[in-house]
């Protein structure tokens, strides 16, 4: 059997892999051999076979054996290692979650449900390097990809609202102690019918202005009750890193725009930090190519992959299944608030969640991995 490298699968979307290949038995199908960065002849976790110890993650010689090498170690361990196990002259198939290498020539961006056909042609000319798309752009096109597919999206907007996990483990445990500490500070006026509401307000924004630097550490200002329109680098032209990662991945995704030879899609908005915990949600505006009705595009939709779910656009459906609170855990991808918008029969708005850690991180990596053992 194959023998295949787990590196980093003990972080936050390690756990959420390892959890996934449990659940779809990928360990049936191959020898792992268990990395890590700390514990070096530790024991391996109770998936191990023959491997029953922890290997050094930088160590070179004991990576080279892997045929394969799943990553969610993040980006510096990438940086670090992979250029050196390619240079000793490694030729396995690399995995990753982290985006370090996401934009090389040579790097696919794997959401085979989206770009199947992108990772066969990579693979066919001997593609060795699989990347995992940004999570709020591989969570849209698990939404909306079929429209892309069908060559209508003309431009794209989104609007986002992504969750604290995203920024990693420490991020959500701010966000929860935020949320706590700011319930403490008004407990006793809540457990009053009478009291003043502005009364809780003041109290609640002078606590905000006032968090410690320990209760910021990890988003700089307070995200409880407050949200951050900015998520990742600023790269000095006025957009965020990750505002820029939705046109550019979108359309190496999708194997067109710049380096395939064809017009890139325009895709741009603003991304913006809110205090859920693992969903990404996105309000999306197309302008299509051409007046489709809204059944039509519902039906395209539903039809792509077998996780999307077309959310009826009511505020009784919408309630029910087009939440964070609602999605979070699962594979579904819910679409909703499907409709034409005031500018015209071009104009289509749509609104979509995925769980950040699984569409938007893990899951895809396992299913490369079972693209390359078939
Ligand atoms: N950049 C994403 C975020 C994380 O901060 O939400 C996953 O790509």
């Amino acid at each position: 059997t194959t023998l295949v490298g787990l590196v980093g699968w003990r972080g936050m979307v390690g756990s959420v892999l390892m959890d996934r290949m449990v659940a779809e038995r990928d360990f049936d199908l191959i020898e792992p051999l268990f990395f890590s960065t700390s514990n070096a002849g530790g024991a391996a976790p109770a998936q191990a076979k023959n491997e029953t110890k922890l290997q050094n993650a930088f160590d070179i010689e004991q990576l080279k054996r892997c045929e394969i090498i799943i990553t969610a170690q993040g980006g510096d361990y990438t940086n670090e290692v992979f250029p050196k196990l390619r240079a000793a002259g490694w030729n396995g198939h690399w995995i990753d979650a982290a985006s370090s290498l996401r934009m090389q020539d040579d790097a696919v961006i794997i959401l085979d449900p989206v770009n199947l056909p992108v990772i066969k042609d990579a693979l066919a000319k001997g593609g060795k390097n699989w990347v995992g798309g940004n999570c709020t752009v591989s969570c849209m096109l698990m939404g909306v990809g079929a429209l892309y597919k069908a060559g209508l999206v003309e431009w794209m907007s989104t609007q986002t609202y992504q969750a604290a996990s995203g920024g990693g483990a420490q991020h959500m445990r701010e966000l929860l102690t935020q949320y706590g500490t700011l319930n403490a500070e008004v407990r006793a006026l809540l457990d009053d019918p009478k009291s003043a509401i502005l009364e809780i307000d003041r109290k609640i924004i002078a606590k905000q202005r006032s968090l410690s630097a320990e209760e910021t550490a990890n988003f700089g200002v307070p995200l409880g009750g407050s949200l951050i329109p900015w998520i990742d680098k600023d790269l000095g032209n006025g957009q965020s890193k990750e505002e820029w990662k939705g046109m550019a991945e979108t359309n190496k995704i999708l194997g067109i725009g710049e380096g395939f030879g064809s017009p890139a899609i325009p895709v741009d908005g603003f991304c913006v930090r809110v205090g859920a915990m693992r969903c990404h949600s996105q309000a999306l505006t197309f302008k299509l190519k051409k007046d489709v009705p809204v059944a039509d595009i519902e039906a395209m939709i539903a039809a792509d992959n077998e996780w999307v779910k077309v959310v009826p656009n009511t505020r009784e459906a919408t309630l029910k299944d087009l939440t964070p609170v609602a999605v979070t855990g699962t594979m579904t991808i819910p679409v909703g608030r499907i409709r034409k918008l005031a500018m015209g029969p071009e104009y289509v708005g749509a609104f979509t969640i995925g769980d950040q850690l699984l569409w938007g991180a893990a899951e895809p990596l396992r299913r490369m991995l079972r693209i390359l053992l078939d």
